[in-house]
């Protein structure tokens, strides 16, 4: 992928709730605003693009990832980034979704959410006057699998050509990684276990995406199939809260996706390990694999604060060129 800055103007007021509502051009230029942003924090992390500016970060669930790379991302640019979570404001209960994001609105640049429902991140985003930005619900991740995208771009150097193998549970990675990696072009296969694949809706628009792309996509029961000849391995949790009367069910049910050395012996020579963390140690994966020469995990996690920081800077925009010689080239491209 050619990464010259491209016009980034377009961004400018739009949510992102779902990798779906981007086109692959979108979505490749906002990586390549990431690949320069990183590049720069490289030689000088702070960057201040967006100084008196505020970030709203809404988090009904826990986050440790999401939650830091936000905050800590959007002080690099310059602003200032506000934890909200439930108790300290009136969402959920005392107050609608339409009030909080309309008050929200009058003294932010943008509004975080993570949500339990796709319903509360969709019902802000329509109400909201600010770009409103899904730090995962119910079934979405896409800062997640667009960060991964980064990482990938990064390891292997370009995107298209690069098989993608996620094994284990269809939960908010795996939705979002299949659509983000199929419509960027990937070769993308999946293995869930019997009984937990991912929706048929998505099956279909990933499927779609491939087909219009130049990869491919396939769905399998069979962890084997699913890593072989991937040059990326990925995996998640078997089961999250709310799930706990679920566990040994799915536990017995996911076994033999476990990555571990055994499973390790059948990937691709060469292969990379990631997994969006947090890590049931044990569980989906063991310390030789996570903890090993294989594993990209921690620069994986690191990439989210770049991708972030790229997403704000184009979602929220500037008014004019800074000063700073170095933020000169970017900005340009904010103003174009
Ligand atoms: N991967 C991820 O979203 O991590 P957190 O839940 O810690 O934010």
């Amino acid at each position: 992928m050619d990464t010259t800055l491209p016009a980034l103007k377009k961004f400018r007021g739009r949510h992102f709730l779902t990798d779906l509502d981007y086109t692959r051009e979108e979505l490749e230029d906002l990586l390549k605003l990431a690949v320069h942003l990183k590049a720069l924090w490289k030689r000088r992390p702070l960057t201040p693009f967006l100084p008196g500016r505020h970030l709203a970060m809404i988090f009904e669930a826990a986050s440790t990832r999401t939650r830091v790379s936000f905050e800590n991302g959007f002080a690099e640019l310059g602003g200032n980034a506000l934890y909200l979570r439930p108790g300290e404001i009136h969402l959920p209960g005392r107050e609608s979704i339409a009030d909080t994001a309309r008050t929200l609105s009058q003294y932010n640049a943008a509004i975080e959410i993570r949500s339990k429902k796709n319903e509360t991140v969709n019902e802000l985003a329509a109400w909201s006057s600010v770009p409103v930005i899904n730090g995962m619900d119910h079934d979405r991740h896409p800062c997640q699998s667009m960060s991964d995208a980064l990482t990938i771009l990064e390891h292997a150097g370009t995107l298209s050509g690069v098989t993608f193998a996620y094994i284990g549970d269809a939960a908010h990675p795996c939705n979002s990684l299949s659509t983000t990696l199929t419509k960027l072009g990937l070769n993308v296969r999946i293995g869930n276990a019997a009984g937990y694949e991912m929706a048929s809706e998505l099956q279909e628009i990933a499927a779609r995406y491939a087909a219009e792309n130049g990869g491919s996509f396939l769905l399998t029961n069979d962890p084997l199939e699913a890593i072989d000849g991937a040059d990326f391995i990925y995996t998640d949790c078997w089961w999250w809260t709310g799930q706990e009367d679920e566990y040994k069910d799915r536990v017995a049910a996911f076994q033999a996706f476990q990555v571990n050395p055994e499973l390790w012996s059948h990937a691709k020579p060469g292969a990379k390990f990631m997994h969006c963390l947090p890590a049931m140690r044990g569980e989906e994966v063991v310390d030789e694999i996570a903890d090993g020469p294989m594993s990209i995990i921690f620069p994986q996690a690191q990439n989210r604060m770049h991708f972030q920081k790229a997403l704000l800077l184009a979602l929220i925009g500037i008014d004019e060129l800074p000063a700073d010689p170095a933020l000169r080239p970017i900005g340009e491209a904010l103003l174009a």
